[in-house]
């Protein structure tokens, strides 16, 4: 046994993995501390929830069946309820008993893809409302639409009918916050040249546009920045060898090729007519996650969450992960939008690997100052990890650090949910889930967006743990209100 698999930063992670998990709906008993009474609405998480079946253990955290989980704040309580997306995947693998369908890390002897081109989606990334539903979002591929209120699974999302299961569709679709507008990108992959589909979507579901640009690499691409004019493009060159995918079996984790070399770039597309502006050198890192973009004096700020390499490696073999996590930090890029160059760039200094960024959803594609995010404490030492800091950075004061450490043994396993408070601009809550590894216990905590060192003002226990979840979205209002 190496040095590295001996050191333990993470004891009994792999609870985490091997949860038996159950739908249910619950009020939550024992809050304790204060829930401030701007808080109503739903907190949800998506995540994939089921690492285990038939005989068949996944390895990758991208590879179980996306849950649902939603926290209502009510007037009269805390309501916890949680079901599965029934996608298509995981119908027919519960009809068939078995699992059918190759996953982003997991391949087996007869595995199949969905009509031979791609993952059928196990819908475990991300969740927002839209319109009257709720869409579950995978990696790639149509969401899934859900009812808001029960978390029932209604079917695939075709936007009327105007995309079908071949679109290339992201988990990270962007909403204009006045307009209520949702844009998003997908990659494709097969064909002769690999290609960057955009989309428009109006607040009423309606397709307005969609383009298809060419690209020179097959990169691989997770998420992009929206401000009030541009769409924004962090092209990493992890590039996907779909042929390895397609006619040899192998799974996406296999087939995607890190290659620095290759150097980064940075695609700004205009937003009302998807024309390309820009294609920008940015230097060779990685980018998973964007933060927020916004034009201010001439200037186009992109801000991203820039990794010293790509991080899905990390994601494996459940449940020993993040083994060799990436060091990264939040950065600015500033495009000067005469000259079209990269003109400024800052750095935050928190650089332990962090990743999932929120901001106040108001002040998405605006100016804004404050960030949230998860970090790993223990990042750049050997042995397995897990998210333990939940750190906010406000970019008016680099050098200030607010920082919550969870205790030793537990792990914090939702991105923080931001909920903002009408009264004060950029003030609000931010609502993260605490894993309590040792106890087996969940716990969702809420902290004072601007001062989260302090520690969580509300700590809400669920009777039962769920697994980590990946995104989450606050939807203030009624949405998610109870219905039983
Ligand atoms: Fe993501």
């Amino acid at each position: 046994m190496s040095t590295a698999t001996m050191i333990d930063h993470a004891p009994y992670l792999e609870r985490a993995f091997e949860l038996e998990v159950a739908e249910g709906d619950e009020r939550l008993a024992g809050v304790a501390g204060e829930i401030p009474p701007f808080v109503r609405g739903t907190c949800y998480v998506n995540g994939p929830a089921r690492f285990r079946r038939g005989e068949l253990r996944y390895r990758h955290w991208l590879d179980g069946d996306g849950m649902v989980a939603a926290l209502t704040f009510d007037g009269d309580g805390v309501r916890f309820r949680n079901r599965f997306v029934r996608s298509r995947k995981l119908t027919a693998e519960e009809e068939a008993g078995r699992p059918l369908f190759r996953t982003f890390g997991t391949a087996f002897p007869g595995d199949r893809l969905m009509r031979g081109i791609g993952l059928e989606s196990p819908v475990n990334v991300s969740v927002f409302p839209f319109g009257d539903v709720l869409l579950a979002f995978g990696e790639q591929g149509l969401p899934w639409a859900l009812d808001p209120h029960t978390l029932e699974t209604l079917g695939e999302h075709t936007f009327g009918g105007r995309l079908n299961l071949i679109s290339p569709f992201s988990a990270h679709p962007s909403f204009d916050p006045e307009s209520g507008e949702m844009v998003n990108f997908g990659v494709s992959f097969a064909g002769r040249s690999p290609s960057l589909t955009l989309y428009r979507v109006s607040a009423a579901g309606e397709l307005l546009q969609r383009r298809r640009l060419p690209l020179e690499l097959p990169a691989s691409m997770h998420d992009f920045g929206l401000s009030r004019r541009y769409a924004v493009f962090y092209l990493s060159p992890y590039l996907l060898a779909v042929e390895k995918l397609l006619r040899d079996g192998a799974t996406v984790m296999e087939a995607l090729h890190w290659r620095p070399e290759l150097g980064s770039r940075l695609l700004v597309v205009r937003r009302d007519d998807f024309e390309l502006q820009a294609s920008i050198p940015i230097g060779r890192r990685y980018c998973l996650h964007h933060v927020n973009s916004f034009e201010e004096d001439g200037r186009l700020h992109v801000d991203v969450v820039e990794l010293e390499r790509p991080v899905y490696g990390e994601y494996q073999v459940i449940p020993e992960l993040f083994t060799d996590a990436p060091r990264g930090r939040p950065v600015r890029l500033v495009i000067d939008l005469e000259r079209w160059r990269l003109c400024d760039r800052h750095e935050l200094p928190y650089d332990a690997a962090p990743d999932f960024p929120a901001i106040d959803p108001r002040r998405a594609g605006r100016p804004y100052r404050h960030l949230w995010l998860l970090g790993i404490s223990h990042a750049g030492e050997p042995g397995r990890k897990f998210f333990d800091q939940l750190v906010h950075l406000d970019w008016r004061h680099p050098e200030r650090r607010d920082v919550y450490q969870a205790p030793a043994g537990s792990y914090l396993a939702s991105e923080p949910a931001f909920a903002g408070d009408p009264s004060a601009a950029e003030g609000g809550v931010v609502i993260v889930k605490r894993f309590d590894a040792a106890r087996v216990h969940d716990d969702y905590l809420l902290f004072d967006a601007r001062d989260v060192a302090s520690g969580p003002i509300a700590t809400l226990p669920l009777r039962r743990a769920v697994p980590a979840g990946f995104h989450a979205t606050f939807a203030a209002g009624t949405a998610g209100r109870s219905t039983s």
